[in-house]
């Protein structure tokens, strides 16, 4: 650590290097213990690990915009090597306007379809790994199992859906700085999306899935056809790696903690809770960005406008 001229605390620290990403956690406890405020000079972007300002800083869009994207690039400023998602890297009233179209979605019967259809499809998935006797259980359960149920529950007839794999690490992997593991993975970039683009438009989904109700309010003119498949989009990016993330991270804790495997499988109603308490001690998402839209003072510091913020 060090004190610039100007009196920023600063620190060197890489969040994206590799031993950052094999230990975040003592990372965080020294980055927490610079102070609520801590430039990254690597990056020159503001972190907030504290939860105040955490708090302050994800409620208050007017000055910390998610419209200048989720991850390192800034919208406002460079072009992201995809169109921008319009639920989430959006501020109000624009977030509310595509928000409340994939609210009105999740009606309890919608819910109880999609319980239903998942549980037959764990079900059978268990099953099958019980019977072949030994399994990996993040490319044998945990990786199949979004694959199958999100995109069959947009809508998505069955086909082979690898590509999504793909198409997550871009989408993901954009949120970081560009390294050659990315590179690679964009030069693919003109197949994926044609591929994302191909299997989000209206012709190529069910008319009974989340898909078609999407291009439903379209149709009601809530939003445009454009904006439906932007939509649908979404939700095949923003809840597969996530899943997929989560389970297998939850997987992994229980496989490092035995007491805690033994009391689940004494207990299997305790699943839902365990999983729950998984994606807090070891979350799949340990980064959001945020940028200033304007000069102000926060925590003693003044901050330019379109600087980029991680907490
Ligand atoms: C355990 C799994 C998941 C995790 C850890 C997770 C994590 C997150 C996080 C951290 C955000 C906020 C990002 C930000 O504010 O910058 C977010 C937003 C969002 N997620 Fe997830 N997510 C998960 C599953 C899902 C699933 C299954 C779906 C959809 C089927 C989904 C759809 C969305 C959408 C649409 C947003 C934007 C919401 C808004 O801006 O109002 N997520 N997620």
């Amino acid at each position: 650590m060090q004190i610039a001229t100007d009196r920023r605390v600063v620190s060197d620290i890489d969040p994206f290097s590799e031993s950052f990403r094999a230990d975040p956690y003592s990372h965080y406890a020294q980055l927490r213990a610079l102070g609520p405020l801590v430039w990254l000079e690597k990056y020159g972007i503001w972190v907030v690990q504290h939860h105040a300002q955490v708090k302050t800083v994800l409620t208050d869009w007017k000055r910390f915009s998610n419209a200048g994207g989720g991850g390192l690039t800034n919208y406002f400023k460079e072009k992201n090597w995809r169109k921008p998602s319009i639920i989430l890297e959006v501020d109000p009233p624009e977030h509310e306007r595509t928000r409340r179209v994939l609210m009105r979605l999740f009606t309890p019967g919608a819910l109880q379809k999609m319980r239903e259809e998942f549980t037959q499809v764990a079900q059978s998935m268990v099953a099958s790994a019980i019977a072949q006797g030994q399994v990996d259980g993040v490319s044998d359960l945990v990786q199949p199992f979004p694959m199958k149920v999100f995109p069959d529950a947009v809508g998505m007839p069955p086909l082979d859906r690898d590509i999504m794999l793909v198409y997550g690490g871009m989408v993901f992997g954009a949120f970081g700085p560009r390294t050659p593991w990315y590179d690679q993975l964009l030069s693919r970039a003109d197949e994926v999306s044609a591929w994302i683009d191909a299997h989000c438009e209206r012709s190529a989904l069910t008319d009974d899935g989340l898909g078609a109700a999407i291009y439903a309010a379209a149709d009601g003119g809530e939003i445009t056809h454009e904006e439906a498949k932007l939509l649908v989009r979404s939700f095949l990016s923003a809840g597969v790696d996530t899943t997929i993330d989560s389970i297998g991270l939850c997987l992994r804790a229980l496989a490092e903690h035995p007491e805690q495997w033994a009391a689940l499988r004494e207990d299997p109603s305790l699943a839902r809770a365990a999983f729950e308490e998984a994606t807090r001690y070891d979350s799949s998402s340990q980064s959001l960005f945020r940028t200033t839209t304007e000069d102000f003072e926060f925590e003693g510091r003044c901050w330019a406008s379109t600087k980029r913020c991680w907490c």
